[in-house]
């Protein structure tokens, strides 16, 4: 009769060893990511407006992005006042690699010119506005102007 039970107490034991070792390790539900905390929050594309967003962070890719795309045909594409168009602007656009320039503009006085045009800081009205930037293109295109620099 005891050795019955010692037997059962046995398979038990094993039966319990087996249904544990088999069993995939559960995670506690509250180990599992919410889909929505692992999307990144600045997936914004750099144009699209963000009023709420605090101040702009420069992002030197999209500062040379903008260059090509807006200013190089007359600023040219290495920023030395060389574009396509350089030759027939006067006055003409001044070389953005020149140190004694660019330690003598704030980087106000860069985002002012690019945001207002010209004539918001005494410089020619061939040098348009462009309202439509957004202040992280602004931060992006006034560090990228820096990054010029020889
Ligand atoms: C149509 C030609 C043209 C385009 C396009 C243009 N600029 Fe200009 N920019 C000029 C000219 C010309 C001046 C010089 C104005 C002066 O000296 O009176 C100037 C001046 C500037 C200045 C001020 C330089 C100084 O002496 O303080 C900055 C900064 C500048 N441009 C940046 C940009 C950026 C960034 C873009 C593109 C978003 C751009 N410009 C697009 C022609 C242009």
């Amino acid at each position: 009769m005891r050795s019955w039970i010692l037997l059962a107490g046995a398979l038990a034991l094993v039966a319990c060893g087996e249904g544990e070792s088999s069993d995939p390790p559960a995670r506690p539900p509250s180990q599992v990511p919410p889909a929505a905390a692992s999307a990144p929050e600045s997936a914004a594309p750099p144009g699209s407006p963000d009023p709420q967003s605090p101040p702009a962070r420069p992002v030197l890719a999209d500062g040379a992005a903008l260059f090509r795309a807006r200013c190089a045909t007359c600023h040219g594409e290495a920023g030395d006042g060389n574009g396509e168009l350089a030759g027939a602007l006067n006055p003409r656009p001044r070389d953005f690699r020149q140190a004694d320039w660019q330690e003598s503009v704030s980087d106000a006085h860069i985002e002012t010119v690019i945001s207002r045009g010209g004539p918001s800081v005494g410089l020619s009205p061939i040098m348009a506005a462009h309202p439509d930037l957004n202040p992280g293109q602004l931060a992006s295109l006034r560090a990228y102007v820096r990054s010029l620099a020889r």
